[in-house]
């Protein structure tokens, strides 16, 4: 079955995506825009849900994690302070190209200056160090952390999400005693680690790879990528640099250490990840195929906190009024008022309703049928196996918090 699986993985992957409302070509209906791609329902939630997982686990679990949201438009200076006016460039037949995404601000002709969309969401952290140090007095080490997205105009955006135009990245600079790097490098490589494995990435297929000195980025001196084995080659997921004191030095930024008393610079550990190729390798990792019932079927093995949709509910039959009613107002009611993340089903019969969530990915389908009216029962159908249970209405969002958890 593996071997099947993997065959033309990357176009079932992308096609189920389309089919299901995950992930769209960007500005499809006019031919599209390569590089760009439009998040449907179900996309935006598994990426909120990975998000909001990097968020909890790195800023709100922590006291040493400070949050910043920059703005996406940033004054050149930054840009060529931090030397990716001149480094940050792509070889392109044989010259050098810069890939930063260059735009004009201004209305009036003689007011119009040109500004860059950031790279790489690093650096509106770097600008707010003070800023951050001054409004929160953190003693090092410490970390800001930020969501947002970035732009490249790479020269050949392919393979689905994992070269893209427009992205988002997460990123984190962690602020340390410059004899502390090494230290901290460990800490994070095994903090990125075990996120990878909370959202459910295979790991078995990650892989970390030392960058020798000439591939790394001009700004660091050690970097690790974490690669993964897509179905088009093993390449970079995420990156981990120690880019020294590199950037708070071009910024003139400085730090200083009330207990020590003294002024240093700080140096910096950087967890990068970019959330399109986490989606992409989660969903690559959550895909599955097996046989039921003498048919194939294809399902997305998230683990239920990932899971775009929790549960579906459904009445056996939707021209059954009182079905309808129960299904509606004693099971889907409440539990979307509990868990948010829950849909209502009844298209088509109940065999194409389940393959359907299984594509979905949902854990859990619910239904509603003749017994219930009787015991206050509902079927709930699991998405790995297939098996039913019959669990009682009333003990239903007990039964999925447990899941959850
Ligand atoms: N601040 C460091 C930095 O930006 P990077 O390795 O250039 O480092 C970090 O980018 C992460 O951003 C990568 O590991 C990757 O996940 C993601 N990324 C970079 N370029 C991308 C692109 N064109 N499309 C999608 N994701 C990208």
């Amino acid at each position: 079955m593996q071997d099947k699986i993997e065959d033309n993985l990357m176009e079932k992957i992308v096609s189920l995506c389309k089919r299901r409302g995950f992930i769209f070509s960007g500005s499809e209906i006019y031919g599209g825009l390569a590089g760009t791609y439009d998040w449907g329902h179900f996309g935006v939630a598994l990426k909120n849900n990975i998000k909001q997982c990097w968020w909890k686990k790195f800023v709100d679990n922590r006291r040493d994690m400070y949050g910043v949201d920059a703005a996406i438009l940033m004054n050149s200076k930054v840009w060529e302070a931090t030397g990716h006016v001149a480094n940050f460039a792509d070889p392109l037949d044989g010259k050098q190209f810069n890939t930063m995404l260059k735009t004009q601000i201004g209305a009036k002709k003689e007011e119009v200056a040109v500004s860059y969309l950031r790279p790489e969401t690093a650096q509106g952290m770097f600008v707010n160090f003070k800023n951050t140090v001054d409004a929160f007095h953190p003693k090092l080490p410490f970390g800001m952390a930020q969501i947002g997205k970035a732009f490249r105009n790479e020269i050949a955006p392919r393979d689905f999400l994992f070269r893209q135009r427009e992205f988002e990245q997460m990123e984190i600079e962690y602020f340390v005693r410059p004899e502390d790097w090494e230290k901290y490098f460990e800490y994070w490589k095994d903090e990125t680690l075990s996120f990878m494995e909370e959202i459910g990435v295979d790991m078995s297929k990650v892989h970390e790879v030392e960058i020798g000195d000439n591939d790394r980025a001009h700004y660091s001196k050690r970097t690790i990528d974490f690669e993964f084995e897509y179905p088009f080659g093993q390449k970079e997921l995420s990156g981990l640099a120690y880019r020294t004191d590199f950037d708070l030095k071009n910024h003139k930024l400085d730090y200083i250490d009330e207990e020590k008393n003294e002024k240093i610079i700080p140096h910096v550990i950087e967890p990068s990840f970019g959330i399109d190729r986490l989606v992409l390798v989660a969903l690559l990792s959550a895909y599955h195929e097996d046989e039921k019932g003498g048919e194939t079927r294809a399902y997305l093995k998230f683990k239920p906190s990932m899971a775009p949709v929790i549960c579906a509910v459904s009445p056996l039959l939707k021209n059954k009024p009182e079905l309808v009613e129960y299904a509606n107002m004693k099971v889907f009611a409440p539990l979307k008022a509990e868990f948010g993340r829950v849909i209502w089903d009844d298209n088509g019969n109940i065999g194409k309703r389940y393959r359907r969530q299984d594509e979905i990915g949902t854990p859990f389908c619910i239904v509603v049928d003749f017994d219930t009216l009787t015991d206050d029962t509902v079927t709930v159908r699991d998405r790995d196996t297939g098996e039913q249970e019959r669990i009682k209405v009333s003990e239903l969002i007990e039964f999925i918090k447990n899941k959850l958890d």
